[in-house]
């Protein structure tokens, strides 16, 4: 009997759990066992484990989180950590893995695969929905969801007090979530790292509002948002600290653009930052649906030993594609997404 791994890396999302049932029951239907190994590629190279049957993962479908809990570490980053990486997976007699996982998850996964042959497949997740090679990952639909809802609550609000309103969503360096959820809330200016947008001609538009009698504004600003002048200078990102691994935690830009909209107009300005939120709480239908996809595509490429590959969508379908597309590319959220953000504001 082969023997399988499934691992969950980087940042949670909605529909982490219902890739993995997934993964488990599509591989047990091709006579494979399978292993769950504990907080991403860091339990593999310490061979921290447990066991999956279909039992285990009964019951986790509407569950958010990840059940095999998840990390950052990078293999490439410590010390023989790629040499442990792999003599624990011959040492549990892993003939695969299955990394679900963000950008860096999947670089990771690509590099054990071209620089050691190593045979994993990835699958791919993340809020920010910044992977190429796919049209959409696990979890960005919740994430939305969650933001819309929000931004439906800050209206009623809103219009009470003649205020301005400044959501800071997440999405690292891309603006698909502020654009998704700024549209579908009603947004009336959407803020993202792709499309540099003066603060002053945010400020003009919502005295233009409020001129015209409408006696509240809405500005959805993607973490990743850098505060832009008419003159064209541009600040950096505004970044929080660094976490346990190194990497940059953005986060707070919501709070300059409330303090220049308020110092510009004279409204009085709110800032809601919903943080992890949105990644949090069961997954949405559509989240789970295509995590069932994916998960069983995974296990689809894996019993075919169809290694180096990751399950991604492409218009209504699930495919399959080579992990590098992933590496070293961002995936811009769409210039026309923005442009209707405007139009329909
Ligand atoms: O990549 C998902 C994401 O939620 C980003 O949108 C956000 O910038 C980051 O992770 C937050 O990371 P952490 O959970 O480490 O604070």
């Amino acid at each position: 009997m082969s023997t399988l791994g499934v691992l969950t890396g980087g940042g949670d999302c909605p529909g982490l759990n219902a890739a993995i049932r997934a993964i488990v029951r599509g591989a047990i239907a091709q006579r494979y066992e399978v292993v769950g190994i504990r907080h991403g590629f860091r339990g593999l190279a310490r061979g921290v484990t447990v066991p999956l049957d279909r039992r285990a993962v009964a019951g986790i479908l509407p569950r958010g989180g990840t059940i095999l809990g998840s990390s950052s570490y990078d293999c490439f980053r410590e010390e023989n950590g790629v040499s442990l990486v792999i003599d624990t997976t011959r040492a549990l007699e892993l003939d695969g893995v299955v990394a679900i996982g963000g950008e860096g998850t999947l670089s990771i996964a690509h590099r054990l695969h071209v620089e050691h042959g190593y045979p994993v497949v990835g699958v791919p997740k993340t809020i920010d929905n910044d992977i190429a090679g796919t049209d959409v990952t696990i979890g960005f639909d919740t994430a939305v969801h969650v933001c819309t809802e929000a931004i439906d609550r800050l209206h009623s609000t809103a219009e009470s007090h003649n205020r301005v309103m400044v959501v800071e969503v997440m999405g690292r360096n891309t603006g698909w979530i502020a654009a998704a959820a700024g549209i579908a809330g009603g947004a009336d200016v959407i803020l993202v790292p792709e499309i540099p947008t003066a603060i002053e001609e945010v400020a003009d538009h919502v005295r233009k509002r409020h001129a015209q009698g409408r006696d509240f504004s809405i500005v959805v600003v993607a973490e990743g948002y850098r505060l832009t002048r008419r003159t064209g200078e541009q600040e950096s990102a505004v970044v929080q600290q660094l976490d346990e691994y190194g990497y940059e935690r953005l986060g707070g830009v919501g709070r300059v653009v409330a303090e220049e909209l308020t110092s510009l107009t004279e409204f009085e300005t709110r800032v809601t930052v919903l943080g992890h939120v949105q990644r949090g709480g069961t997954p949405t239908a559509r989240d789970r649906f295509l995590a069932t996809r994916l998960g069983l595509k995974a296990a689809e490429l894996a019993g075919a030993g169809l290694w180096g590959r990751m399950a991604a969508v492409d218009g209504n379908e699930i495919v399959d594609v080579p992990l590098e597309r992933v590496t070293g590319v961002r995936r811009d959220a769409p210039a026309e997404w923005i442009e209707a953000g405007r139009v329909v504001a």
